[in-house]
């Protein structure tokens, strides 16, 4: 715009893996527990921070949104790598779904909410704390960001939920069909843990608490994975965890522990 000198988008380019479906635990998550929020702003415009080498995940974004929560949400995808926002421009279905380059700042847009999945993976552990503060800075009042990561298919994930005071809650995501135990999404820790699994710490003190009852539940394996899970999450609960969400949302693999309980030391 004439007159104005546009920002500098914030970050760096990474890898851009991504594939369809990758992202719907996640999806899933966001349209059950953000919707009311969503569906209470005034603009429901939601950022893809970092959609990757194509826009898939944003599409399909859109489209869990659009039928789970509000017909009207429009989707904007950020992406900091000019040649993938280029790349995306045929996906785009304006105004529901439209790219544009962008970095940590959002690029300038006031969100009600913004999915960054496996965008800080590769960055530092240190630059985590500024750029959810850069990110959560950029939101709508009353907004929300979901930072987290997952595997490539989207069976193991984990991720943070925060708003404009800072992260509130982290949720643990697993495919029970194929997940061998609860240890697996060490791997898949939101950067600001994945360094953090190590004696001494809350999260590594939990995902042993949460082996170990899964261990322990090894008489519901007959059952089903579903069973053996919700058995594995009520024993940790028991023993003082303060798991936040409800057997509900333990069926589909998940659960949610305030931040303050995990966060590292
Ligand atoms: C691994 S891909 C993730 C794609 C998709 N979100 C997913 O989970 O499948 C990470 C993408 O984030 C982009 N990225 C990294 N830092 C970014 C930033 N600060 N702002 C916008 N995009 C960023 C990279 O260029 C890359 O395309």
């Amino acid at each position: 715009m004439a007159g104005t000198a546009r920002r500098r988008p914030l970050g760096v380019v990474t890898r851009g893996t991504t594939n369809p479906n990758r992202l719907r635990r996640v999806d899933n998550w966001i349209a059950a527990t953000c919707g009311d929020r969503l569906r209470a702003a005034a603009d429901p415009l939601v950022v893809d921070l970092g959609y990757g080498a194509t826009p898939v995940t944003a599409v399909e974004l859109r489209a869990r949104l659009a039928a789970a929560v509000r017909a009207d949400v429009r989707v904007v995808g950020l992406e900091i790598d000019p040649v993938r926002v280029a790349a995306a421009e045929p996906a785009a279905d304006p105004p529901w779904l439209t790219f544009a380059r962008g970095g940590f700042e959002l690029a300038g847009l006031r969100p009600a909410l913004v999915r960054a999945l496996n965008v800080l993976r590769q960055y530092d552990e240190s630059e985590v704390a500024d750029a959810w503060r850069t990110m959560t800075g950029g939101l709508a009042p009353g907004g929300l960001l979901v930072e987290g990561t997952c595997d490539e298919l989207g069976r193991l994930g984990g991720w943070v939920l925060l708003d404009a005071d800072g992260p509130r809650t982290l949720t643990l995501a697993a495919k029970l069909g194929t997940l061998g135990g609860p240890a697996e999404l060490a791997e898949r820790l939101p950067k600001a843990l994945i360094h953090r699994n190590v004696p001494g710490e809350p999260v590594h003190e939990f995902l042993r608490a949460l082996d170990d009852a899964w261990h322990a539940a090894a008489g519901y394996a007959p059952f089903g994975p579903r069973q053996r899970w919700l058995r594995a999450v009520e024993s940790v609960k028991a023993a003082g965890w303060p798991i936040v969400d409800r057997p509900r949302r333990w069926r589909l693999g998940e659960l949610t522990l305030p931040w303050p309980t995990i966060a590292p030391t």
